[in-house]
């Protein structure tokens, strides 16, 4: 048995420069919006982490509470010595319960586009699981970033992406991050995922609207990101939080509504905002287990065995590639 030191965060995240880009072309659209991937920075992180502990916040207690209950089925469906590699992997710790189960892993490859909080988790991984090789990687897993190769030859791949964070991309787009994933793990891989279902229009409302204003908070400080990191000058007090499920589109969706007409300026260039405009800064797709099965077919991904609560709130999904 080996043990791993501490490991150095391989850094493949997106440079300020996208940043302001991506920014600046979701501001120059007639339906403005902004990438949620941006959510992330330090604070936001942590209010993440905050919104995850919300009681109407079904959705995290939901997906622990399965894989708790199905942890040795799905460590088994996922198989020994393998390269797991995890989509968003936050504080990690839904994925703690599989390493707990897992047969032998070759490595743990956590992949996250906060620099701080993956270099927080590695650290905290590496004490709690010495003889698994940590390899994380800061990325934004959307675009195209290079796996580590693990000391110890793995005998296959799997790519672990709970949360429900593919919900956040539209249905084109979740296809083609899962053909990225199909090949990613090539034959003999598989990939375990979480997924929000389809549910009462009130229970899901509630979770994105929580008393307390933790949401609002988190999705207001995405212009204070932008303020801070790109100099702009967003009146952050004149916005406000909104989030209403579209039944058409099955989707929750977030925005920042001014109250105001204003005038930001971001890096020169000036944007007017009226009264009651809309920025769009999330959606959050929820499926059916069909719905998605039958999504992930195009990229050559079939469903093999799934896990829900008994309300059937939440789905995780075992996929295997197609040959
Ligand atoms: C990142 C997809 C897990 O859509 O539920 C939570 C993000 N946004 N509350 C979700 C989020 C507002 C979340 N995921």
């Amino acid at each position: 048995m080996t043990a791993f030191g501490a490991t150095e965060v391989l850094n493949q995240g997106p440079a300020q420069q996208e940043f302001l880009a991506d920014v600046l072309a979701g501001m120059r659209q007639p339906n403005r919006a902004l990438p949620c991937k941006y959510f992330y920075d330090e604070r936001g992180s942590k209010l993440f982490d905050e919104i995850c502990e919300l009681d109407e916040y079904y959705p995290t207690r939901t997906e622990l509470r399965i894989m708790d209950e199905y942890a040795q089925e799905i460590a088994d469906q996922i198989g020994s010595g393998v390269r797991l590699v995890e989509y968003g992997s936050g504080s990690s710790i839904k994925t703690r319960i599989l390493l707990d189960h897992l047969d032998s892993p070759a490595a743990y490859v956590p992949v996250d586009i906060s620099q701080e909080h993956l270099q927080n988790t590695a650290d905290v991984l590496n004490a709690a699981y010495p003889e698994i090789e940590i390899l994380p990687v800061c990325a934004d897993f959307t675009d195209r970033f290079e796996l580590p190769k693990p000391a110890v030859e793995p005998s296959h791949s799997a790519v672990y992406f709970p949360g429900s964070t593919i919900g956040n991309l539209e249905p084109e787009e979740a296809v083609s991050l899962l053909m990225q994933i199909s090949s990613l793990c090539g034959r003999g891989g598989g990939l375990v995922i979480g997924i929000d279902l389809e549910k009462d229009v009130s229970v899901l409302e509630a979770a994105y609207n929580d008393e307390a204003g933790v949401t609002a908070a988190f999705n207001l400080n995405l212009l204070r990101r932008i303020n801070r990191e790109l100099g702009a000058d967003f009146k952050i007090g004149e916005y406000e939080h909104s989030a209403r499920y579209n039944e058409d589109l099955g989707r929750i969706e977030i925005d920042l509504v001014s109250q105001t007409d204003q005038n930001v300026t971001i890096d020169g260039e000036s944007f007017e905002v009226e009264a009651n405009e809309a920025i769009c800064t999330e959606y959050s797709h929820k499926y059916t287990i069909d719905g998605f099965a039958t999504l992930a077919e195009k990229a050559n991904l079939t469903l093999h065995r799934h896990w829900t609560d008994e309300s059937e709130w939440f789905g995780v999904l075992h996929f295997v590639t197609t040959s």
